[in-house]
Formats: structure tokens, sequence, C-alpha cells
């Protein structure tokens, strides 16, 4: 969260921006274990950004809005990119969208409608992976935009790139896109890590990093790693006049392209495509983090050319929040039908992505003890598609008393026992528990069980 605002004027706060804001660049891009979701760490870029703004005297070529990324990493040999690889800027409303549409427009001096491709933006690693003579030779990360490190070995890994490239492609190439994870295999990898006494990535978008970003390449093809190509970066000869031709070359020579795409004129018609996605994006394999709009005409990306870190032709439409602030106003224990208690958070409501949330999951004594929960903390709250909501994390542990986990039942007063090397606390009431005995009557008659027509929930 953006520290609070000191009284001793914009210098400071500045300075406590880019201090906070690098750190979370180092954490996110080179250790691959961030502490702030994106939503967090867009929050606090925005307020510098707009406090450099207010304050052009204080502007610094080395503060973290003007870079992209982090510094490549020490251990891999460096590559310089031949073209930059950028940044995007991001709407996050339909009036935003409006503005990007007119912006263009504008730039171009035209009041006719110009044709722009929205596609998913995959919530993964970007690469750029050059082809010389029809032949893979050289793959890089982004690095800083300028540099990045050289992740040959570790791309060839990968089964679904194409090694090779058909007679058509130019002699030099170079296919830029996302390394990425599908959910299910980011579940199935962790499991295995687990079990491994491996590290345990926080999500799929990290693993997918942690796992490209290894010295050793044998480590990268054990992990379920894909590409998704979206761009090009150096090219010795035009593919395609549009954007749209580009991703039909690219599935031609054996790329997967983010789907679904499509191509249309007016802010509105985007607008519809991003709620249509956002809806249905349990549906799709893997994490997406919004969608891209580029200009389809490739003369106009030309003409329309970058600003700063990144280009006037395209947008990021970011998804709605899935993270909010708001309190714990106490904390419950819930018996399930084996006994387990589960303490949730009741919640001043808050509304996440346009749901508004009143509890979230603590899960057990040791999330309590490992986030410092407490009644009255000011905390972090997550939502992703129909999961239970969950407390990410507590802003101010410690200004408050932890959350004393019962001895006994709340239901039943039953002794709650927690049995070494597991995670669950129990009520050893058995039936005598009166949540245990509802909670087990309605399992019995579910369609997970007995399947009893008519008996539900409610009766
Ligand atoms: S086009 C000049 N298309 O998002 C940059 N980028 O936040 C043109 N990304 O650096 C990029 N999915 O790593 C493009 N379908 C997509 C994308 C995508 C994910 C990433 C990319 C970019 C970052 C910007």
């Amino acid at each position: 969260m953006p520290p609070k605002k000191k009284n001793t004027g914009a210098a400071e706060e500045i300075a406590a921006l880019r201090q906070e804001i690098a750190r979370h660049d180092i954490l996110y891009h080179q250790k691959d274990a961030p502490e702030v979701s994106d939503t967090e760490y867009d929050l606090l870029k925005r307020r510098l950004e707009k406090l450099e703004r207010d304050n052009p005297s204080l502007f610094s070529a080395e503060s973290p809005t003007q870079k992209v990324g982090a510094k490549a990493l020490r251990d891999f040999k460096k590559v310089r990119h031949a073209v930059p690889m950028l940044s995007l800027s991001n709407a996050f409303s339909a009036e935003d969208v409006g503005d990007f549409i007119d912006r263009v427009k504008k730039f171009l001096k035209t009041d006719a409608s110009v044709e722009i491709l929205a596609e998913p933006k995959i919530d993964g690693l970007s690469c750029a992976i050059l082809y010389v003579d029809g032949k893979l030779d050289r793959a890089a990360t982004r690095g800083d935009g300028e540099e990045g490190e050289d992740v040959t070995e570790n791309i060839l890994t990968i089964a679904s790139i194409p090694r090779t490239l058909p007679k058509d492609a130019p002699e030099r190439i170079e296919i830029r896109g996302e390394v990425y994870m599908t959910r299910e295999d980011f579940l199935k990898m962790n499991k295995q890590q687990e079990a491994e006494d491996g590290k345990i990535f926080a999500n799929p978008r990290n693993a997918a990093a942690g796992s490209l970003r290894q010295l050793d390449p044998a480590i990268t093809a054990k992990r379920p790693l894909k590409f998704f190509g979206y761009s090009l970066g150096e090219h010795s000869a035009v593919i395609a006049k549009t954007q749209e031709g580009i991703r039909e070359k690219l599935a031609k020579w054996g790329f997967d392209t983010p789907e679904p795409a499509t191509v249309v004129k007016s802010a509105e018609a985007l607008v519809e495509f991003h709620a249509d996605i956002y809806r249905n994006r349990a549906k799709i394999p893997y994490d997406l983090d919004g969608i891209v709009y580029k200009v389809n005409d490739i003369e106009f990306q030309k003409r329309l050319g970058f600003i700063s870190r990144s280009p006037r032709w395209a947008t990021a439409h970011k998804f709605a929040a899935e993270h909010a602030e708001t309190t714990i106003e106490k904390i419950v224990i819930q018996v399930g039908r084996t006994g387990t208690l589960t303490p949730v958070a009741e919640l001043t409501p808050v509304n996440v992505g346009g749901v508004m949330v009143s509890r979230a999951t603590l899960h057990n004594e040791d999330e309590i003890e490992r986030k410092g929960a407490f009644e009255g903390a000011s905390i972090i709250i997550q939502r992703a598609g129909d999961v239970i909501p969950q407390v990410v994390r507590v802003l101010n542990p410690g200004a408050g008393k932890l959350f004393k986990f019962p001895k006994k039942c709340p239901e039943c007063g039953s002794l709650a026992l927690r049995e070494e090397d597991e995670a669950a606390t129990r009520c050893t009431g058995g039936l005598i528990c009166p949540a245990q005995a509802v909670e087990r009557l309605k399992h019995f008659v579910s369609k997970y069980a007995f399947d009893i027509e008519g008996l539900g929930d409610k009766i």
C-alpha cells in the first residue's frame, strides 16, 4: 500500500515510493517472489507517476517509472535487444478505452474508424526468440527492456516452440511472446515440488519465471512450460500488413497464439469483448491479466510510434481488481462435516471486482499466526472466480492481539484436537456435535452421496 502521506512534501513521498517500487521490481523480476498483488503494485506506480507529473522538477531517469522491469540477473549471459522490449500503457475502465481510441485517431488525424485487434494478455514471462536463416538462434528474456538474459538453452526445452521456420520466413526475424504455465500444470508441478521438498511457487506466473530462469536447463526441461507468440522484434523483411496477419503467419509457422482474438472498430466493441472474456476466464486454462488492444494496421503502428516506455498503438485493458482493502470485524470458527474448525474473518463489506464480500477464510491456526490476523486488523483480501475469498495479508500485524485459536469446539464444547503434522484442528465430538451432525446429514442427502431430491440445504 502507498506509504502514508508525509507533511514534509512530495519529495519525500516520491523518494519513498521509488525505493518501495524498486524493491518490488526485484522481488518480482529477479526473485520470482512478489510480496504485493499486481493491483497493489499498479496503485503504487500510478501514485508515483502522478506525483512526478505534478512535480516535474523532481524528475529522475533512475526512477522506476522510467524503466521496464528490473536489471538482468548476473549469472546469465546478457543479450542486448536490437529493438527494445517495451511495456504497455494500461486502461482500467471503458472511459480509458475510449481515450485510447481517441488518442490514436487524433494522432493519425482521422475521423474514420480504426481497426483494433484484441487478444488476451497472458500473465507469464515475456521472451524474444531470434531465428536466423530459419533456425532458432537465440532467446532472451526482457530484463530491463534494453538488455535481457540469454535463455536459449532453456527455451530449447519447450516442445511447443518451433526449432525451424519455413522457407517464407525472413532471413532474420525475432518472435516475441509469453512463456507461461497452465493452471493445471502449475498445481501438478507444485504438488511434485512439495513431495520432493522443492520450491513452492505462489502462482503460475512465478512458476513459469522461476522455471525458465534456471541456470541448469535440465531443470527447465522438467517443467511444463508453454509459449504464445504475439509480436515481432527485429525482422529483415515484412511478413504481414496487419497485426492479424502476423498472428496468422505465426500460427502457420507452428506457434501457439493467444486465443480468442478479434478485430473490431469501436471502443464499445472492445469493452464488450473484454467483459465477455472476463466472465469466461475460469474456462480458459491459463491466467490472463487483461486484454491487449493493438492497432491492426502495421503502417499505422509505425506512424503512431512510441511514447516514453510504451507503444502509442497498443494498450492493456486490465481486469477488474480482485484484491481489496478492508477490516476484520470478527473472527468466527466454522465447524465442518469432519469436525474441522475453520477460522472465518467477518469483514467490513467491500466491493471486489463488482462483488460485495463480507467473509473470507483464514484456513487454519498456522495461517492465523503466519499472517498475524486479529480482530480489527486492516487486510487485503483476494477473490478469484467462484472460490471463497481469502485473506492475502494483514497490513498492520502486531497492532492488535493475535486471534487465539480455541481449545474447544465452539458448537458442542468438546475438545478440539490437532494431530501432529496436521494443519487442521478437529472437534472430537463426532455426532454429539450439532454442527457435524447437520453437515454430515447435508452431505448424506447431497448429489455427492445419496442424492435425495428435494432434501437440501434449507430443509
Ligand atoms: S504486445 C510493446 N500482446 O504484457 C509491447 N504483450 O505489460 C507489445 N503481454 O511486455 C506487447 N500478453 O510481455 C502483447 N497478447 C499480448 C501480451 C503481451 C502479455 C505482456 C508483454 C508485455 C507486457 C506489458
